[in-house]
């Protein structure tokens, strides 16, 4: 269609070229002083605006210098014709104009061409300068028609970012108009880096106008230049703003409190406060945590000022319900924020209208499922008695007793044979000792020393089955969890979208949760039920609140997570802060700062909880329990055990010897 058009208009520009003699707009060539912000880009759009379907002369004598530019740059270029009707009318725009006009001239700046260079390299990676747009119109009135009428304004963020290019092809220029322009595209659509050129007019034609929202007056922030076109050529930096220092300039910032990345000072541990690297956020971001850092480290990079978009009804991240955004989301894409300072997932919501920075941080989801539950001491103590060892053990003795056979001679009865081996084994000496020969001795010598490490490792065993907690075995991975029957309460079910049967089985134990005040976490120690956090946020919570008088905790975390999730923030599309934000994001990766901020805060967090806890045993005065016979019971229950049994074979006894 672009191409159709463009097709379709060059013969009559050529013609126009040809056979008209009216180039009174391009007696130099504009072009010139965009050239080497041309020279970067990928592609160049350029729309005219007009009323009718024949462009006026002055429109295309405009055009034509562009098809001239193409011949020496050789970019992909787009033209758009756009007609639009002038009867229709239109809002007008009510911007305070400014009574100052800078008028820019002569030595402005006195960098050299090689500095000039670096900086507008530099500024240029601040800017999408993969393309260009270029707006041809008449004048103003038809530039506001056209955009408040034919533009979706979707469209217009997108490329928002973009340098633009304004072209008026009217001879009288009212500069006030201009200013209301800009200041409108800047204000309402955050449009930047804005050049207006008026190469038909005698008296501004050598002049290009632009706008830098952040240059400081008395008046607030905001200053229209004019440039003579002589400085762009030899300065071509200073037609785009400066993003690295925006004077102070009030960003709004959307930040709600949101442990452990975003906590105000009422609740955060107090030492952190006396940190000097944090010394600043009460009077900048006012959170402290990963968060509040990294928006203290912006404004400082950036010198911006904070302003804190304070509004607790929309304290939340926010989602997309029903086709619309709400919370927080909504700020963004309602563009009432600059910046939404809270780490999120980097997980698409199904609407247009906002964009994820460079990440921040990384977490996981992962299942949360109650402790489980401490093993009695008889279980343990039978525990001992388990396995290989004790099958050996047995062996080794019966073998003992056939040496011992073997070396005492035939004439000693079995008996006395094996209570002499189970006597050494328990480290009670019954044996007579009247082994003759030798290699008898030394067999017995050596299974003496036999018996005292078995004695010395059952009693090491026992000890620690008295002073140690042992839980019976966690869930640790997520086919576990499957086994478990446990089901998960949550509002999210993070497993749908993975085809694997394991997550499908997951994404059906998904429930919603029985009281929707508690958070999944919560709902996992209440019903003793499976639940969903993110793992930094276990961490914290397990730690500080979910765990008993001693530290231990009561629920665990099953360390297969099914989802990993990016972290970072989100800004309106085609925000101008965008890419500039980026690029500090990656030097604060890149310095592991992100981890730096994160570490201070969640071991403060630990530190106090520890600290909490230390202080709370100590006032308790009792609360160490000593060992006591009490301890001891499962030794007495095997011992009744015992003794029971030897009250059923007396009777037994007794039975044969008197019924029968
Ligand atoms: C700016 O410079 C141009 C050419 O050098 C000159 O014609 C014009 O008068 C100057 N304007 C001001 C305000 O100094
Ligand atoms: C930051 O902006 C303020 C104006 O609010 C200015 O005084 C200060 O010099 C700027 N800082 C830097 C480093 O340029
Ligand atoms: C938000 O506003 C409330 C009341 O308007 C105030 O008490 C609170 O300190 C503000 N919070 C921040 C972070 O500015
Ligand atoms: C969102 O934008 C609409 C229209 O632009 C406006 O009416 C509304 O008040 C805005 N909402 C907020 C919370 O700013």
């Amino acid at each position: 269609m672009n191409l159709i058009t463009f097709l379709h208009l060059l013969p009559m520009a050529l013609g126009k070229i040809i056979f008209q003699d009216n180039r009174e707009c391009t007696s130099f060539k504009n072009y010139e002083i965009y050239i080497k912000h041309f020279v970067m880009c990928k592609q160049i759009d350029v729309t005219t605006i007009s009323y009718h379907k024949n462009p006026s002369h002055g429109l295309m004598d405009l055009l034509k210098e562009f098809y001239e530019m193409n011949f020496v740059l050789n970019k992909a270029t787009w033209l758009h014709h756009r007609i639009i009707k002038s009867n229709i009318k239109i809002e007008t725009i009510h911007y305070p104009t400014l009574d100052k006009v800078t008028i820019v001239n002569g030595t402005a700046t006195s960098l050299s061409s090689n500095e000039a260079d670096a900086i507008f390299k530099e500024k240029m990676n601040f800017i999408d300068f993969d393309m260009v747009r270029i707006y041809i119109a008449e004048n103003f009135k038809m530039f506001l028609r056209y955009s408040q009428t034919m533009v979706n304004p979707n469209r217009f963020f997108k490329s928002a970012r973009c340098l633009k290019v304004f072209l008026f092809s009217s001879k009288n220029v009212k500069i006030k108009q201009v200013q209301k322009l800009l200041i409108h595209l800047w204000k309402k659509y955050s449009i930047l880096n804005i050049i207006v050129h008026f190469p038909c007019s005698s008296e501004y034609k050598e002049f290009i106008i632009t706008y830098n929202p952040f240059k400081a007056t008395e008046n607030g922030y905001g200053q229209v230049n004019v440039y003579h076109y002589s400085i762009i050529l030899k300065y071509p930096h200073i037609l785009l703003n400066n993003l690295k220092n925006i004077n102070g300039y009030p960003l709004k910032i959307s930040l709600f409190e949101r442990s452990p990345t975003a906590i105000s000072s009422d609740n955060v541990p107090w030492f952190i406060k006396d940190w000097k690297i944090y010394d600043k956020i009460p009077t900048t971001s006012k959170y402290y945590g990963l968060d509040g850092a990294a928006m203290l480290t912006l404004s400082q990079m950036m010198n911006f000022t904070i302003d804190i978009f304070n509004d607790s009804r929309e304290d939340s991240y926010g989602n997309v319900i029903n086709g619309s955004p709400t919370k927080t989301l909504k700020l963004i894409i309602n563009r009432s924020v600059d910046l939404q300072g809270n780490s999120r997932f980097m997980q698409p919501y199904n609407v247009n209208g906002y964009e994820f920075t460079y990440i921040l941080s990384h977490d996981e989801m992962c299942i949360i499922v109650p402790k489980a539950g401490i093993m009695p001491t008889w279980l343990r103590t039978m525990d001992i008695f388990r396995g290989k060892l004790l099958g050996v053990t047995f062996l080794l003795l019966i073998a003992c007793v056939v040496f011992n056979k073997l070396f005492r001679g035939q004439n000693v009865p079995l008996g006395i044979l094996i209570l002499e081996i189970y006597g050494s084994f328990l480290t009670q000496a019954v044996t007579e000792n009247s082994n003759k020969s030798l290699a008898g001795r030394f067999f017995f010598g050596s299974f003496l020393m036999y018996c005292i490490v078995i004695s010395t490792l059952l009693s090491a065993t026992l000890l620690s089955v008295y002073s140690t907690t042992v839980h019976f075995p966690d869930i640790n991975t997520m086919e576990d969890f499957n086994r478990s029957g446990l089901r998960i309460q949550s509002s999210i079910n993070p497993f749908k979208e993975v085809p694997s049967p394991i997550y499908q089985s997951l994404a059906a134990k998904v429930q919603s949760k029985h009281n929707p005040d508690l958070s999944s976490i919560e709902s996992a120690l209440a019903y003793k039920t499976g639940g969903l956090e993110r793992l930094t946020d276990s961490n914290i919570k397990i730690e500080t609140e979910f765990s008993d008088k001693d530290g231990a905790p009561l629920l665990h975390i099953v360390p297969e997570c099914p989802n990993r999730y990016f972290l970072s923030f989100i800004v309106p599309t085609g925000s101008p802060y965008l890419k500039i934000i980026n690029h500090i994001m990656i030097w604060i990766n890149e310095m592991g700062l992100n981890d730096k901020w994160y570490k201070d805060i969640t071991r403060a967090i630990f530190y106090e909880a520890k600290g909490n806890r230390l202080k709370i045993t100590s006032e308790s005065k009792d609360s160490r329990e000593k060992f006591s016979m009490d301890d001891a019971k499962s030794v007495f229950i095997f011992w009744i055990f015992g003794l029971f049994a030897a009250l059923v074979v007396f009777i037994l006894e007794l039975c044969v010897v008197f019924c029968i």
